[in-house]
């Protein structure tokens, strides 16, 4: 991501990637916090909890001051004619175009919303899908057994192979249906309507609960139960369903999707290709249950890793 936006390509343990994961895990434990999500949903709330809206305001502005820091990087740095390197130069030429609309302190917002839409939710995926592997060693077999059959040892999986891997793709899926790591997607009527039988007036406020129909017993029987092969159909072909929504739906659907499933294919393939995930001997299961936070995550548990020879 930081290539992509901000055209910087940053070793794990570099002093800047560190900073910027500092600032980002700072912005998601707050926003995640029971005190922002009173701030958020309990309006009457917000005289009681002005310090707490200031620590919001204070862990966004070092967010937006390093974003901002990026920004006049590529200010000063671009050259009119020269090909764009990243999204940032693509941005600063369109405003130059169009200069109400593509402005910089909105790019700031942008840059912004695709760091927060982007890093915890696939990072997070891929804790569900490692915890279920390891809770679920018959199905990491599965997966393995799939890779090495369309790949083969020589090299690692690529996005060529994702459709003759269906099992591993379903895998995916069924991590995406069970881990839920967006479980609620907030909306605004624009309109007076009624749903079900309620009637619902202009401009108030909608939750709609994704982890209600991932987990809803008529539509997926025993739906705690971790089965990648409920999508599967008698032709082994992975089969999409309408009430596996882990990207949202309608206008608003995550603008990342494509990109989400290509990164989540190439690092849950690869994995599972090259080592094995084993609970420690002598540990507890760990617990299967969502930590709270800006999305869902599980909670931190120990892994025995294996490489494949
Ligand atoms: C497994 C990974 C991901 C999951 C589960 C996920 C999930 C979601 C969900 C549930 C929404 C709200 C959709 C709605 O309101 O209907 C959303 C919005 C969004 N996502 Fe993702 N996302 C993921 C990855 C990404 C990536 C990689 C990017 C960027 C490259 C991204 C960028 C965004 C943006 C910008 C929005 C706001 C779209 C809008 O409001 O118009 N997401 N995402």
């Amino acid at each position: 991501m930081c290539d992509t936006f901000l055209g910087c390509h940053y070793d794990h343990n570099d002093i800047e990637f560190q900073h910027v994961l500092h600032a980002m895990e700072g912005c998601f434990k707050i926003y995640g916090g029971k005190k922002s999500q009173l701030l958020d949903f309990v309006p009457i709330s917000r005289p009681f909890l002005k310090q707490h809206a200031q620590k919001i305001i204070d862990v966004n502005e070092e967010w937006y001051g390093f974003l901002m820091g990026k920004v006049s990087g590529h200010q000063k740095a671009s050259v009119a004619d020269s090909e764009p390197r990243d999204f940032i130069d693509c941005y600063l030429a369109k405003s130059l175009e169009e200069p109400d609309i593509f402005t910089i302190e909105d790019l700031k917002y942008v840059l912004s919303d695709m760091f927060a839409g982007s890093t915890d939710t696939t990072a997070n995926t891929l804790k569900f899908a490692l915890l279920y592997m390891v809770m679920n060693p018959d199905v990491q077999e599965k997966v393995h057994q799939e890779s090495m059959r369309v790949v083969g040892t020589s090299r690692l999986p690529c996005l060529e192979d994702r459709d003759k891997m269906p099992y591993t793709a379903a895998t995916i899926y069924e991590t995406q249906r069970l881990a839920t790591i967006g479980p609620s997607i907030p909306r605004c009527a624009t309109v007076d309507t009624t749903l079900a039988g309620y009637s619902i007036p202009k401009g108030t406020n909608v939750v709609c609960n994704i982890w209600s129909v991932h987990h809803d017993s008529n539509l997926w029987p025993d739906p705690e139960r971790f089965d990648p092969s409920r999508h599967l159909n008698d032709k082994l072909e992975m089969v999409k369903s309408p009430h596996v929504l882990p990207f949202g739906a309608g206008r608003r659907v995550c603008m990342g999707e494509t990109f989400a499933k290509m990164e989540l294919f190439l690092f849950f393939s690869s994995l599972m290709h090259r080592f094995k995930f084993e609970l420690p001997p002598g540990r507890e299961s760990p617990s299967l249950d969502p930590a709270p936070g800006f999305t869902a995550s599980p909670f931190p548990f120990e892994v025995l890793v294996k490489e494949y020879l």
